[in-house]
């Protein structure tokens, strides 16, 4: 998605204004006065204005629009265009800015939205890879330095963070979100809005955030995205909806809405989502965009008519704003004068505009993000540090048999061999912003970096994963056939002490659109894995990829397997960090990886069933031809040394809300090294008013370990960490028994039991 039309309508001219005060923009004292009044001054046809928003020319995330440039240009002087998308650089969103403000009757100056995923021009790790990290401050830290590097680019409104819940391999979008919990996601979801906004929108070095997509949209049937979901209340209020609340109190400005229908309502079109539970419930004041065009596509749902139909129906169930749809703009006035939409409800959703607008300080200064200045005072070195830094602790080690690694002193010949080895451009990812393309360290460089000069390092590729052109857009062609570089690798292989296989998935095989049946290793790779093998069986298998696969022949041959996702900018440095043991690996897998795809959906957290186990009968709950459980599961992960967790105790095994009671243990290091173990805690509701999941991550704690080291880990556990969406329809506890467990993972924990008494 690099900078590829950049002749746009808005480059006429670059003028550049100097030295722009942002300390004017410090705070912004009475909003509401200040919106009304400005709301007092709009025509209708103004007001609509602000709930349009238009694509720009630079960057295409969505069908192309059916309006030429000039004819957005002359809206844009006309006081039509609330905020616009993809108008990259500090020239073109001034020059946007300018039609506005210099030629509308009111001068309300637009926004300007990217999707702005994982990085502007820094890129850091695939957001499910970054999730792997658990490290909260970290990921606060990628999100604010992705909103300085923005709002230097004249960005002032990022669509992120995406907090799908989502447990399905097969949808290429899980790489954009936290995974499959929606404990791990809330948190998520705070940390980067946090990072994005800071706590003062109209400082020039935060920009809004969006959380998205309202709602569902993790769980399309079959994977397929933009599928229908298929989910009631109970799901719907425990699991999906959980972040956004979260997101909402942590004061995120902006909502997308969803492509997808729920249970036979389009999210665009859901009243009791956006208007009854988000505005009304939790009392959010911001607003909500649609997704690309998710108004018009009501008609392709069966549900509207026409685009007025559509309208009609988006902005009566909440739909602020319009992103590409030319529904708003072409319909509601004539709604509002035709009685079938109120002018209450225009107003309150332009007010929530320009709540937004005055909030980024954009009503003292429309240019304040469009300065020259913000990007001279960056410290892209410094941002690369921070690169690598969270990126090696995002990576997962799955496998070390024989402690593999960290490569030893031994080691002198280590062939590199794999399509993604020396691929600078895969760990860039998909949703990359203005990552530039092939601008990554890849892992055969990472290695060369910093690996001893007494060390012969050979590589081979192998064999080609994706072919041809590769984009946001386009399918990707796999090479499925293509094997004429094997030779060369089988005979480096041959020679060498201990073999470094890349292999997973191109940047383009996951994100928007990119949904597959199979998850396995795609075109001619796992040949090459199995030829490799029959040569040298020292092989270090390091995956890069975005979403979760399906890698079981590797878990029962390949000895050491190394899940280093989609690192970003620094990818071959934080994966050389943790081959030669530089760094200890101590990420934990957001999602579970499956032994076959026809498990997926997949996830920890889900119901007993009635049927939960009998061993001997095939008259339960599982496969006749695989086990239902995961290959590896949620929170897995291993490290260089060894964690021992000590027996669980709990202060008092009966409490009542308001005095809670406390779990703890010791945690030992009983390896060599020094480490850092994630350790989780979970909870079971045993007999609920309603069918509760046989365990939910309730806590996590990054306990850090010198070799020999002991430490007492203590977790709280109060009331409101046992509440759900109960049969009553609310949020509340149900006295009862409970167990709670305690672990590394989410299959290997200790329990004990405890009862809340009300
Ligand atoms: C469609 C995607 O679903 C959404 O996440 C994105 O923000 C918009 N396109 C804009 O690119």
């Amino acid at each position: 998605m690099k900078k590829r039309y950049l002749l746009g309508v808005f480059l006429l001219s670059c003028f550049i204004a100097k030295g722009q005060d942002s300390t004017i923009k410090s705070s912004v004292k009475n909003v509401e006065a200040k919106v009304d009044s400005v709301l007092a001054l709009m025509t209708l046809e103004e007001k609509v204005g602000q709930l349009v928003q238009y694509n720009g020319s630079w960057d295409l995330t969505g069908p192309a629009s059916e309006m030429n440039n000039k004819q957005k240009e002359e809206n844009l002087k006309a006081g039509k265009v609330g905020a616009m998308l993809n108008v990259l650089s500090v020239e073109a969103t001034r020059e946007a800015q300018k039609l506005v403000m210099e030629n509308s009757r009111l001068k309300i100056p637009l926004m300007f939205g990217y999707d702005v995923i994982h990085g502007y021009t820094t890129i850091f790790p695939v957001p499910l890879a970054e999730t792997a990290s658990w490290d909260l401050e970290a990921m606060e830290r990628t999100a604010e330095i992705a909103a300085v590097e923005s709002a230097a680019n004249g960005v002032n409104w990022t669509f992120s963070p995406m907090i799908d819940v989502s447990r399905d391999a097969r949808w290429g979008r899980i790489m954009e979100g936290s995974g499959e919990d929606p404990y791990l996601t809330s948190k998520v979801a705070v940390a980067k809005v946090k990072g994005y906004q800071s706590n003062d929108l109209a400082n020039p070095r935060s920009i809004a955030a969006t959380a998205k997509h309202f709602a569902g949209y993790g769980f399309g049937e079959a994977g397929r995205d933009y599928n229908t979901v298929h989910i009631g209340e109970n799901e719907l209020h425990n699991t999906i909806l959980p972040p956004f609340k979260e997101a909402a109190k942590a004061g995120v400005a902006t909502f997308m809405n969803a492509f997808n229908d729920i249970d036979g309502t389009p999210a665009t079109a859901h009243k009791t989502l956006q208007r009854d539970i988000l505005k009304k419930e939790w009392d959010w004041d911001g607003f909500v965009v649609s997704d690309w065009g998710s108004i018009p596509e009501m008609i392709a749902h069966g549900l509207a008519r026409d685009k007025k139909h559509a309208a009609q129906i988006a902005l009566n169930a909440g739909s602020d704003m319009d992103m590409e749809g030319g529904a708003y703009e072409s319909s509601l006035v004539s709604l509002v004068e035709e009685g079938k939409v109120s002018q209450e409800y225009i107003d309150d959703a332009v007010k929530r505009v320009l709540r937004v607008k005055f909030k980024l300080g954009l009503f003292d200064d429309p240019y304040l993000y469009s300065n020259p200045e913000l990007l001279e005072n960056i410290s892209f070195e410094e941002h690369k540090n921070v690169a690598r830094d969270v990126a090696k602790k995002s990576i997962v080690l799955l496998k070390n048999e024989n402690d593999l690694l960290p490569i030893q002193d031994s080691i002198k010949k280590i062939a590199v061999i794999g399509p993604l080895a020396d691929d600078k451009d895969t760990p860039i990812g998909n949703w990359r912003a203005q990552g530039e393309a092939n601008s990554a360290v890849s892992l055969l460089e990472g290695l060369k970096n910093n690996m001893n000069e007494d060390v012969e390092i050979s590589y081979a590729k192998g064999a080609n994963l994706g072919m041809g052109e590769r984009s946001f857009l386009m399918p990707l062609k796999i090479n499925e056939t293509d094997t004429s570089g094997f030779q060369e690798a089988i005979n480096k292989a041959s020679e060498a002490d201990l073999v470094i296989m890349a292999l997973g998935e191109d940047a383009f095989q996951t994100g928007e659109g990119r949904s597959q049946v199979d998850v396995g290793l795609a075109g001619v790779q796992q040949d090459l894995l199995e030829e490799i093998r029959k040569v040298n069986k020292n092989i270090v298998l390091v995956l890069i990829n975005g979403r979760p696969m399906e890698i079981t022949y590797a878990s029962e041959n390949i000895p050491a397997i190394v899940e280093a996702w989609q690192l970003g900018s620094e990818s071959g440095n934080a994966i050389a960090d943790v081959l030669l043991g530089d760094y200890n690996p101590s990420g934990k897998l957001p999602v579970s990886f499956p032994r076959a795809v026809g498990q997926e959906p997949l996830y920890y957290n889900q119901k007993s069933t009635g049927r939960p186990s009998n061993p001997t009968h095939v008259t339960y709950s599982g496969y006749t031809d695989e086990k239902k459980d995961a290959l590896y599961p949620f929170g897995f992960g291993l490290s260089y040394t060894s964690f021992e967790y000590g027996d669980l105790t709990i202060s008092e095994e009966e409490f009542t809300p308001g005095s809670p009671i406390e779990v703890s243990f010791s945690l030992s290091n009983t390896g060599e090294k020094e480490g850092k173990e994630i350790v989780q805690l979970y909870i079971k509701d045993i007999v609920a008013s309603t069918t509760r999941p046989i365990k939910e991550l309730k806590g996590f704690e990054a306990v850090s370990l010198a070799p020999g080291e002991t430490k007492t880990v203590t977790f709280e556990i109060n009331e409101e960490m046992l509440q759900f969406y109960t049969a009553n329809e609310k949020w509340e506890s149900e006295a009862g028994e409970f167990e709670v467990m305690v672990g590394g993972n989410s299959r290997d924990l200790q329990t004990v039991k405890f009862s809340l008494k009300k």
